[in-house]
């Protein structure tokens, strides 16, 4: 493999394949009277709920370790958006139980998207797991896990309409002191037919705005310098105060947390298609520290399988909604996310997603083929009916669409400056530091006294690889 594939299939590693992230940083508290070990899986979402839950922890006396073996108490939060997910954390439980063997005691929980779709069966399946908790029902975990001393295995998947962890402040885990996600919402009213969120996340609620907004500022007087603003479907952010006197859109609260100060950088996640409005396009025009850019998944360039997929929008809805975003902020990246191979799909309705990319000459994608999911509307009423084969080749197609798309979109931004914001040091050397800029794409360049992580600079870019620009500080 060249460098530069290696690169990009990095960039567009599939979730699923993501390695469990722990959070290194972090070295046992002595002060704490026992130690939990978090593993988080899937998307941004899960690995904000993990610093809800570490905040709920810590509050029972629980401090967070990094070694597995001297954990008391180990826990995976989980993804179930394709079967290759579930997989990994099944892997991931053998390991859990060697160590609960080799410790006796210790507790196994299992939290998040496939604790709720398995339920107690769970516990039927895995028998060393000892409870067994829903995205919404972190708040029971001190109760689960005292039952679970006693002897009794627990199981809460409650799904809740109100629950958004608002007044729970998180404790920021893996985190490099500059970046954080904040969560404004949770659930997912949408039925998009392949997808199995809205039965692990349950009914869409959007979180109070100026809980959000005290968050933000509270982060930005730490030191952090960007927030990613988090939900399913965030242009569908609605809040309303008790009394109805008020209410706030997306782009109202976006803002909002835009205006605690200007280098406080404003990122968001995910938009739909459907429901992205002007509002929230001229707020990211007219603010510069809210970024350009938007990651916009379209799943498929061709109208019959977007109906199929009930994405409510068709391929002409799409494209017009692509040229509007360039219309109001050109030099906006766009992102998105592609499923290869969904029921029925034919070759010609395949090549309408590879014209799709090329129109819409997407920074990044991330790419999947089909999985079923059991219990999804697309289980129920269509054949799972496209061969391993071609579903892998046709992602194999849109990955080599992309990769030369990325590469001649990072080669057009060679002698152009971008403002960065230092994230921290390359993976490649530690004599380079490595950020992004507005559009998201990651610049490396060598480090320069007096210039430190978390720090804005002007990045003159000298050369670029599909997933990186490379280039120098200038004044
Ligand atoms: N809320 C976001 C996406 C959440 S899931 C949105 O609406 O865009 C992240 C991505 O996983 C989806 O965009 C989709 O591309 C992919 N995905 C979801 N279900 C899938 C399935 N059953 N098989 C393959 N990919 C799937
Ligand atoms: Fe799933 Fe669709 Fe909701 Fe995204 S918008 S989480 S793809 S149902
Ligand atoms: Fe996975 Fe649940 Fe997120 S299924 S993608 S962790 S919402």
């Amino acid at each position: 493999m060249t460098e530069q594939v290696k690169e990009l299939n990095s960039r567009v590693m599939l979730s699923d394949d993501r390695q469990g992230e722990v959070f290194p940083e972090i070295g046992t508290d002595k002060n704490f009277k026992k130690s939990f070990y978090i593993e988080s899986y899937g998307c941004q979402m899960n690995f904000s709920d993990s610093e809800i839950v570490a905040s709920i922890l810590q509050g029972q006396g629980y401090g967070p370790t990094k070694e597995i073996s001297e954990a008391d108490l180990l826990l995976i939060n989980t993804c179930s958006i394709r079967e290759k997910a579930e997989d990994t954390v099944r892997k991931r439980l053998r390991i859990f139980d060697k160590h609960k063997r080799q410790r006796p005691g210790t507790l196994v929980g299992v939290l998040g998207c496939m604790a709720e779709r398995l339920k107690a069966k769970f516990l039927e399946e895995e028998r060393l797991v000892d409870m067994v908790v829903g995205p919404d029902a972190y708040r029971d975990l001190p109760a689960l896990i005292a039952q679970a001393d006693d002897g009794d295995k627990g199981v809460n998947v409650f799904l809740s309409r109100e629950e958004t962890y608002a007044d729970i402040a998180p404790i920021r885990l893996n985190s490099n002191g500059v970046t954080a996600l904040i969560s404004i919402m949770r659930g997912c009213n949408n039925m998009c037919s392949f997808c199995v969120v809205p039965y692990t996340r349950g009914r869409e609620r959007s979180r109070d705005p100026f809980s959000v907004v005290a968050e933000a500022r509270d982060l930005f007087e730490n030191g952090y310098k960007e927030v990613t603003l988090l939900g399913q479907n965030v242009d569908s952010y609605r809040w309303e105060s008790p009394d109805k006197e008020f209410e706030v859109s997306f782009a109202k609260l976006m803002t909002m947390v835009a205006d605690i100060h200007p280098d406080l950088r404003v990122r968001f996640s995910t938009s739909h298609p459907k429901d992205i409005t002007d509002e929230v396009l001229y707020a990211i025009r007219d603010y510069e520290n809210i970024c350009n850019y938007i990651h916009l998944p379209l799943q498929s360039g061709n109208s019959r399988i977007l109906e199929l997929m009930n994405r409510t929008y068709d391929r002409e809805w799409y494209q017009n909604k692509i040229d509007r975003i360039y219309e109001i902020i050109p030099d906006c990246a766009i992102s998105s996310d592609m499923i290869t191979g969904f029921c029925s799909e034919t070759e010609e309705e395949h090549q309408d997603t590879l014209t799709m990319m090329d129109y819409a000459q997407y920074c990044l994608s991330y790419m999947f083929y089909y999985s079923e999911r059991p219990g999804t509307l697309a289980a129920k009423k269509y054949a799972d009916d496209i061969p391993l084969e071609a579903k892998k080749r046709r992602l194999s197609e849109i990955i080599d669409k992309q990769h030369s798309i990325s590469y001649d979109r990072n080669q057009q931004d060679i002698g152009k400056t971008y403002r960065v914001l230092i994230e921290g040091i390359s993976k490649k050397s530690a004599d380079d530091y490595k950020g992004r800029n507005s559009q998201n794409t990651m610049i490396v360049f060598p480090k320069m006294e007096g210039i430190e992580v978390g720090d804005y600079v002007n990045v003159f870019v000298e050369e670029a690889t599909s997933a990186t620009l490379i280039g120098k500080i200038v004044s």
